[in-house]
């Protein structure tokens, strides 16, 4: 993988320029003009179809995008990360969450080792345990079926398993799947509250087993449990997802109740492997494996598809665009689902982790705007909550809109309504409402000139507002793989573009390292050698 300043490209001086001359153009005029505008900006790809003609750009906008891509490597970089090349090179891995998904026809070396048997030698143990606890074959000390899974983990070791779990919802059996993460004890304890220990599963998630709250959840879990099982029954009810055996061993798992996985997974992208045993306990390991199927799918494209007709590559260089040259500073993802409430904050750690860099892959301060911020709630909910902002406030927002054709309960009034609602509001978006329209319309109402012109430009929507739309036949597993497959491609594209190690996060370490410092002294109450405003915190912290 090269490290190319993306500013010093020819393509990026063209961008430019071109920004210059289009950037006060209308969306509604492009459209008017070019009636072939939709099939231009949009692909359909099995059952998705992505609609990005909503966006502020032009034929010449997407080829000077494309060339930007040529001109950072892009094809080259792509052969990299499928190829397990280290580039992670800060902590000197590949990065290769798509092996998790590939056939087990596929080789994919590293160190010179095809790690596919290994892969699949862990989803077979995943399949077995989750048919077993399904089943109710393999029961709690006292021979009682398991009802109820608890998911210890932080990160990449929570969000992922759990939004894909309430993605899921619909599909999902008889266990009650609960997901701890906060080293907030209010948060362990409440969820413990109700739990029987002689039902309870606990799977711990660690891919370092040496995170500060997931170690401290698993051990006041297992006190809990202790307090009214045997010792000997922690075997039966404690599994773990790590790659650090020895520790876990330490913790009193012993080894054929570890389900491994490898430094080549980043925590973020690690939901494909054993960290996703909940998800298959909660649907069973066959659903799980639809899932993969449905990344790998998406993996597929990302890697075949030319890049004009790739859907992470154009959502990848349409996010740079908006970043780069509107200098807009976030993102917005709206679900049409409630099952998908959960994608914005799973996104966040993808995206804001990976790509919230800035330094360059050379080790220089970039000299440009690198990783957005991303947030969002479902439609409709968030339409009563932040859409006005996106409407009439000063920011520009780019949002993805995601739908789905089909239900899954199929009440068919409830969803024409909820995709109205979706269908409308890209439609405001682009459109807005002209003085005109509002006069006309206030007049109607009756109300007299001098109201109206009181009012007129409170009512004015300004419309031009960049959407694309993800319109989905159902959710499925396989579906829901290849967006979150999608989404991983297209963090992978911007950090390529950007020239930075999207795969690391040394941005984390600083809190860390401060916190236990800092609990060595409230432990001591020894407040000593902080800035003025942290001493006299913890000084009223520990008078509490
Ligand atoms: O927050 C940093 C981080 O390392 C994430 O990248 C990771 O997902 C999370 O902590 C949890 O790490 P682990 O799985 O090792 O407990």
């Amino acid at each position: 993988m090269q490290n190319i300043d993306p500013t010093t490209t020819l393509a990026w001086g063209k961008l430019q320029q071109h920004f210059e001359e289009i950037k006060e153009i209308k969306m509604q005029q492009l459209f008017s003009e070019e009636p072939q505008r939709f099939n231009d900006f949009s692909i359909h790809w099995e059952d998705f179809l992505v609609d990005f003609s909503k966006n502020r750009i032009t034929r010449k906008t997407q080829e000077l995008l494309l060339e930007l891509a040529e001109e950072c490597g892009l094809e080259e970089a792509i052969n990299s990360y499928f190829g397990g090349e280290s580039i992670n090179r800060t902590e000197n891995r590949p990065v290769l969450h798509t092996a998790l998904r590939a056939k087990d026809s596929e080789c994919v070396r590293v160190d010179g080792e095809n790690v596919i048997p290994e892969v699949f030698e862990v989803k077979a143990k995943m399949e077995a345990f989750s048919n077993a606890i399904i089943s109710g074959n393999t029961k709690g000390y006292s021979g009682k079926k398991f009802t109820d899974i608890v998911n210890i983990g932080i990160g990449g070791s929570d969000l992922g398993p759990a939004m894909v779990t309430e993605a899921l919802g619909f599909y999902k059996n008889h266990l009650n799947i609960h997901y701890i993460s906060n080293v907030d004890g209010d948060h362990v304890h409440e969820i413990l509250k109700p739990l029987n220990p002689e039902t309870t599963l606990f799977v711990i998630v660690s891919k370092t087993f040496t995170t500060q709250e997931t170690l401290s959840n698993a051990i006041t879990s297992r006190k809990w449990f202790l307090d009214s099982a045997p010792q000997e029954a922690v075997q039966k009810h404690f599994v773990a997802v790590s790659s650090n055996v020895e520790k876990v061993q330490d913790f009193g798992i012993s080894k054929g109740n570890i389900f491994p996985m490898w430094e080549w997974v980043g925590g973020r992208f690690s939901l494909w492997s054993a960290v996703g045993l909940s998800v298959s306990l909660a649907v069973g390991f066959t659903k799980f494996n639809e899932l993969l199927e449905g990344a790998h799918k998406m993996d597929v494209h990302f890697k075949k598809e030319p890049f004009i007709k790739n859907i992470p590559v154009q959502l990848a260089l349409l996010s740079v665009w908006y970043n780069n040259f509107f200098k807009a500073e976030s993102e917005v993802v709206i679900p049409y689902s409630q099952y998908l409430q959960k994608l914005p904050s799973y996104l966040q750690q993808a995206i804001m982790e990976s790509n919230g860099k800035s330094i360059d892959r050379n080790g220089n301060p970039v000299g440009y705007e690198t990783g957005n911020i991303i947030w969002g709630e479902p439609g409709t909910n968030s339409q009563h909550a932040f859409f006005q902002l996106i409407h009439q406030g000063t920011k520009l927002i780019p949002a993805d809109f995601i739908g789905f054709k089909k239900s899954l309960f199929g009440d068919k009034g409830h969803h024409d309504k909820l995709m109205a609602n979706y269908f409308a509001q890209t439609e405001a978006l682009l459109k807005g409402k002209s003085q005109d329209e509002v006069k006309k319309e206030l007049s109607k109402q009756g109300l007299k000139l001098e109201q109206i012109e009181t009012l007129l430009p409170f009512k004015v929507f300004e419309g031009n507002k960049p959407t694309t739309s993800l319109l989905i036949e159902k959710l499925t597993p396989g579906s829901i793989g290849k967006l979150i497959a999608m989404y991983e491609h297209k963090i992978f594209v911007q950090g390529v573009i950007w020239n930075i190690f999207s795969y690391d996060q040394w941005g984390v370490e600083l809190g860390k390292q401060l916190a236990s410092k800092i609990l060595k002294e409230i432990n001591a109450s020894d407040v000593s050698n902080h800035d003025d405003s942290t001493n006299n915190l913890l000084n009223s912290y520990l008078k509490k």
